[in-house]
C-alpha cells in the first residue's frame, strides 16, 4: 500500500523514536556492556541501551550513578533476562529516566516496588512482552507519563481503571494485542493519538465517544462491523482515521462532522456505498476505499473535496462514475482497478488539472468515449494511464487529446488494429504496452509520429511482417515483438530511428523470439545492415551470422 511509508513515519513520530547519527557519550566505557549516545548535539537527553543482559543486577551495576542526576536519560533494556527484577528498583540507578523502554524482555509480571524513582518518566514502552493485564500499579508511579506503548504484549482486556491514574496520557499504543473487551470508560479524554489496531475488537463499547482531543485513531485489523455511535462524537481535531481491514457494512455517520480529517483509510471492509457522508470533508487528502463492495457513487458524493489528492477505489463493484469526480480539483491519483466499468468517458475527468495517474485496469471496458480533443486549452496532463485487462477492440480516437501522456498500458485487451487518429498528439508518450492483443499490423505507428516513444511492448499479438513500422518512432530503444507470427523483416524498418539513452547514443533492441522468421541470406544481410545502424535483432539464434556460410551454401545448392 502506498500509504505504508507515511504510516510508519506517523508511528515513529508518535512513539518519539529518533533515527539519526550517533553522537559521542563520554561514559560509554564505564557503562559497558550497556551503550550510550547523545540524542542530538543540542539536546540534554542521553540514549542508554542495555541489550541481552543476563539479569537486572547487571543493569544496575553498569549504570548506577554514572550520569549526572539532572541529565535526561532515555533508557532501553531489551532482549534481556530480568528474573531478579524484584531484587532492585530503578531508584537505585540514580538517573532521571524520562523515557523507559523494556522490550522483548519476556516480562509477565511487573512488581510495583521496582518502578520507584520514575517520577520524571514521560514515555514508557512495554511492547513485546507477555502481560496478562495493564500494569496499573506501575503506571501509578509515573505521574507525568504522556506516552504509553504496550503493543504486542498479549493483552486481552482494557478496564475502566487501567489508565485512570495517568492525568495527562496523550499517546497510547495498544496495537497487536488480543484485546476483545474495552471498558466503557477506559480511554482517557486527554488522548491525542490512539492505536488499537490488530486486536480482536468487535465493539468499542462507546469508549471513544467523548474523546475530543483525538488527532489520530487507528482501529485497523479488528472485527468491527459498525462504528455508528462509537467514534468520537465531535472529533473536531481528528486528522487521521484508519479503520481498514474490518467488517464495516456502513460508512460511519460521525465522519460527517470531522472537519479536520485529512486521511481516511477504510479499505478491506464491506461498504456498499459512501452514502454522501464525505461530501463536506474539505481537508481530506487521501481516501482509501479499495476492497469494499461499493456499487454506486452519486453525482454529489465528493462535492466539497477540494483537497483530495489520492482516491483509491480498486476492487469494488463500480459500473459508473456518475460524474462524481468533477469537483476533485486537487486529485492526482485515481485508482479504479478491478471494478465492473464497461465504458470510460474522458468527460468524467474534465477539468481535473492535477490528475496524473489513472488506473482502470481489470475492468470490463469495451468503449472509451468523451474525447477531450476539442477543448481549447489542454486541461489535463495525465502521465500514466492503465487500461490493461479490459475488453477494448479499438480506441476510437479517444486518447487523442490526452496531453502529457507518458505511459499507456493497453495490454490484455482485444485490439485488432489502430485507426489513423488513435495515437495522434501523444507527443510525450515514452512507454506503450499493447502486448496480448490481436494486432495483426503496426502499420499505423509508421504514419503517426510518436517522437518520444522509447519502449514498445507488442508481444503476443498476430503480427506477420515488419515493414516501415518504426518510421514514426524516431526515439525507439526497445521493441518487444516476441510470440507473434512475424515471417519477414524489411531492411529499412528502423532506418529513421535513432535510440538515445539519457541523451547518449544507444542501440535499439528488437526482441523476436517465438516468431517464424525465415532465415535466409536476405535476413542475414538485414541483420548486418541494421547492426551497422545501431539496431540489434535479438532472439534469432537459428539465424546468426556465424552460420552465414552454411546458409549461403544451402541457398546456393
Ligand atoms: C534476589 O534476592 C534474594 C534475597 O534477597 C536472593 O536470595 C536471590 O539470590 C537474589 N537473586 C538474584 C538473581 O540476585
Ligand atoms: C518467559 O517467561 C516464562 C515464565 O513467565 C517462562 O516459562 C519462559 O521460559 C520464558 N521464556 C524465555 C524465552 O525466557
Ligand atoms: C463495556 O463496558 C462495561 C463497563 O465498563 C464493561 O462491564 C463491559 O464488559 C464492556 N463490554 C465490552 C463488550 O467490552
Ligand atoms: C447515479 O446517481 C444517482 C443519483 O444519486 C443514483 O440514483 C444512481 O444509483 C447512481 N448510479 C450509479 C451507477 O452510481
Ligand atoms: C491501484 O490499486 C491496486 C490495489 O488496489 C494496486 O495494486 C495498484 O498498484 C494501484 N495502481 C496505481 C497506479 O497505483
Ligand atoms: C502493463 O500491464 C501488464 C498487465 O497488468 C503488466 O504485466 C505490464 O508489466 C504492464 N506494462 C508496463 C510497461 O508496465
Ligand atoms: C542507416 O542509416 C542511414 C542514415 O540514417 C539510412 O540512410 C539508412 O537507410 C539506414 N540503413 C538501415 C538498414 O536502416
Ligand atoms: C545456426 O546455428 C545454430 C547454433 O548456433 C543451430 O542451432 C542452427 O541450426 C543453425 N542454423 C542453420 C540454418 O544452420
Amino acid at each position: 500500500m502506498p500509504g505504508s511509508v507515511t504510516m510508519s513515519t506517523f508511528l515513529y513520530t508518535l512513539l518519539g523514536l529518533t533515527v539519526g547519527a550517533s553522537l559521542h557519550c563520554s561514559v560509554r566505557r564505564e557503562i559497558s556492556p550497556c551503550t550510550c549516545r547523545l540524542q542530538e548535539p543540542t539536546s540534554n537527553t542521553i540514549l542508554v541501551a542495555c541489550e541481552r543482559m543476563s539479569s537486572f543486577t547487571q543493569v544496575v551495576d553498569a549504570l548506577r550513578d554514572k550520569f549526572p542526576p539532572d541529565t535526561d536519560i532515555a533508557l532501553r533494556i531489551a532482549y534481556s533476562h530480568l528474573d531478579d527484577f524484584t531484587n532492585h528498583s530503578f531508584q537505585e540507578l540514580g538517573l532521571a529516566v524520562t523515557k523507559l523502554k523494556l522490550n522483548h524482555d519476556n516480562l509477565s509480571s511487573l512488581p510495583e516496588s521496582v518502578f520507584s524513582g520514575l517520577g520524571r518518566t514521560e514515555y514508557l514502552s512495554l511492547a513485546d512482552n507477555s502481560l496478562p493485564a495493564v500494569p496499573q500499579q506501575v503506571l501509578r508511579k509515573m505521574p507525568v507519563l504522556k506516552t504509553l506503548d504496550i503493543g504486542r504484549s498479549q493483552l486481552q482486556a482494557i478496564t475502566d481503571a487501567d489508565f485512570q491514574q495517568i492525568p495527562d496520557l496523550q499517546h497510547l499504543v495498544l496495537a497487536g494485542n488480543d484485546i476483545s473487551q474495552l471498558g466503557h470508560a477506559s480511554m482517557p479524554h486527554t488522548l491525542r493519538h490512539l492505536h488499537l489496531g490488530r486486536n480482536k475488537l468487535s465493539h468499542l463499547n462507546g469508549t471513544l465517544r467523548g474523546l475530543t482531543e483525538l488527532e489520530w485513531l487507528f482501529l485497523n485489523d479488528n472485527q468491527l462491523t459498525t462504528l455508528d455511535e462509537q467514534l468520537p462524537q465531535e472529533g473536531q481535531k481528528l486528522a487521521l482515521l484508519h479503520a481498514g481491514n474490518n467488517l464495516l457494512q456502513k460508512m460511519p455517520q460521525d465522519i460527517r462532522n470531522y472537519n479536520a480529517i485529512e486521511a481516511l483509510f477504510l479499505q478491506n471492509n464491506e461498504l456498499p456505498n459512501l452514502g454522501g457522508i464525505l461530501q463536506r470533508a474539505r481537508k481530506l487528502k487521501r481516501l482509501h476505499l479499495c476492497h469494499n463492495n461499493i456499487r454506486e457513487l452519486s453525482p454529489d458524493e465528493f462535492n466539497e473535496l477540494d483537497s483530495l489528492e489520492d482516491l483509491q477505489l480498486g476492487h469494488n463493484q463500480l459500473t459508473s462514475l456518475n460524474g462524481s469526480l468533477l469537483p476533485l480539483r486537487s486529485l492526482r491519483c485515481l485508482n479504479l482497478t478491478n471494478n465492473l466499468m464497461e465504458e470510460f468517458s474522458l468527460q468524467e475527468i474534465i477539468g481535473l488539472r492535477r490528475l496524473r495517474i489513472i488506473d482502470l485496469s481489470h475492468n470490463k471496458i469495451s468503449r472509451l468515449s468523451g474525447q477531450l480533443e476539442n477543448l481549447v486549452e489542454p486541461e489535463t496532463r495525465i502521465v500514466e494511464l492503465r487500461l490493461d485487462y479490459n475488453l477494448l477492440h479499438s480506441l476510437d480516437g479517444a486518447l487523442m487529446g490526452v496531453h502529457g501522456l507518458q505511459k499507456l498500458n493497453l495490454s490484455n485487451n482485444l485490439l485488432e488494429n489502430f485507426a489513423p487518429d488513435d495515437l495522434i498528439g501523444l507527443e510525450d508518450l515514452r512507454i506503450l504496452d499493447v502486448s496480448f492483443n490481436r494486432l495483426n499490423t503496426l502499420e499505423e505507428t509508421s504514419k503517426t509520429f510518436l517522437p518520444s516513444l522509447e519502449y514498445l511492448y507488442a508481444s503476443h499479438n498476430a503480427l506477420t511482417e515488419l515493414k516501415q513500422d518504426f518510421h514514426g518512432l524516431p526515439s525507439l530503444c526497445w521493441a518487444d515483438l516476441q510470440d507473434n507470427f512475424i515471417q519477414s523483416i524489411e531492411q529499412d524498418l528502423a532506418a529513421k530511428t535513432r535510440c538515445r539513452m539519457h541523451g547518449l547514443p544507444g542501440t535499439l533492441k528488437v526482441f523476436l523470439s517465438g516468431n517464424p522468421v525465415q532465415c535466409n541470406a536476405q535476413l542475414l544481410e538485414t541483420i548486418a545492415a541494421m547492426e551497422a545502424n545501431f539496431t540489434k535483432l535479438l532472439g534469432l539464434a537459428h539465424c546468426s551470422p556465424s552460420n552465414m556460410t552454411s546458409v549461403i551454401t544451402a541457398s546456393a545448392a
